[in-house]
């Protein structure tokens, strides 16, 4: 009877080792990227959002939104030149996420900010601070790709899905520069380093340099095809 009990204890500690070698470093990111709104939740949930809370809910929003795009868009070079093949398992979540925050990012400030007031939002914002109208192409053209990041749009689209996910870069070039266009001049360098890793992103994509940094083989066939839920062009 002990013995079976011990029998059951160190079968439920290999099932749960399995489970974590396949799928712990996609919960580890997952859980990881949810962070910042997990923070953020718990510290509106204590009423400990600072002095103006529509500015803290903005600034984590967008950074953890920048964040994590390039997150997602760093996965591909770690598999292609890095050999980490792992990192395609947490592409699409963190494209997810991204996007998730970006959404966060907007409701705040047009129902937090600007009271849902659709005049107030065009007159006063659209069409007088440049920024918001790169911020809101951004998000236009995010929400396509997270729409069709399902396994069900990847079949329909075939070969056209992926030369539509390539529209993520563009998303990111604005939101560089809708991150650029509101920032001081003084804390301009931040915005100017995630333009750096995209022009670095863009530069490691262009096959004949990608295969001479490559210092490790490609990606395997079984683990490409486990990782066919990505959001975005691995090539
Ligand atoms: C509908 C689209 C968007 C709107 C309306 C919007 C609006 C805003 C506003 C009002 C600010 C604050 C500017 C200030 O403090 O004066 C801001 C800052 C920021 N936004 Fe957005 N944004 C949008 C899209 C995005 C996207 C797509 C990203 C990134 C993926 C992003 C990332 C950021 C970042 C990092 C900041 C700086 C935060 C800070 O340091 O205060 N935004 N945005």
């Amino acid at each position: 009877m002990l013995l079976s009990a011990q029998q059951r204890v160190k079968s439920a500690f290999i099932a749960l080792a399995a489970f974590l070698r396949r799928e712990g470093f996609w919960w580890a990111v997952t859980l990881a990227a949810l962070t910042p709104l997990f923070w953020l939740l718990w510290r509106a949930a204590i009423g400990n959002l600072g002095v103006d809370p529509v500015n803290t809910i903005n600034n984590v929003t967008g950074r953890a939104a920048m964040i994590m795009l390039f997150l997602s868009l760093a996965c591909t070079p770690l598999s292609t030149i890095l050999g980490f093949h792992r990192a395609l398992t947490a592409r699409k979540s963190l494209g997810l996420i991204a996007f998730l925050y970006v959404s966060l990012h907007l409701l705040n400030f047009v129902g937090l900010d600007y009271g849902l007031n659709p005049e107030l939002i065009v007159q006063d914002a659209l069409l007088s601070k440049p920024y918001i109208l790169a911020g809101g192409l951004a998000f236009l053209l995010l929400l396509p790709l997270a729409i069709t990041s399902t396994r069900g749009w990847m079949r329909r689209l075939g070969k056209r899905w992926k030369q539509l996910h390539r529209l993520v870069y563009v998303a990111g070039a604005l939101a560089v520069l809708h991150f650029l266009w509101q920032a001081k001049a003084t804390e301009r360098w931040e915005p100017a380093i995630y333009g750096a890793l995209l022009i670095l992103l863009l530069v490691v994509r262009i096959p004949r340099i990608r295969r001479s940094l490559a210092i490790r083989s490609p990606r395997p066939a079984k683990s490409a095809a486990r990782t066919n839920r990505t959001w975005q062009p691995s090539e």
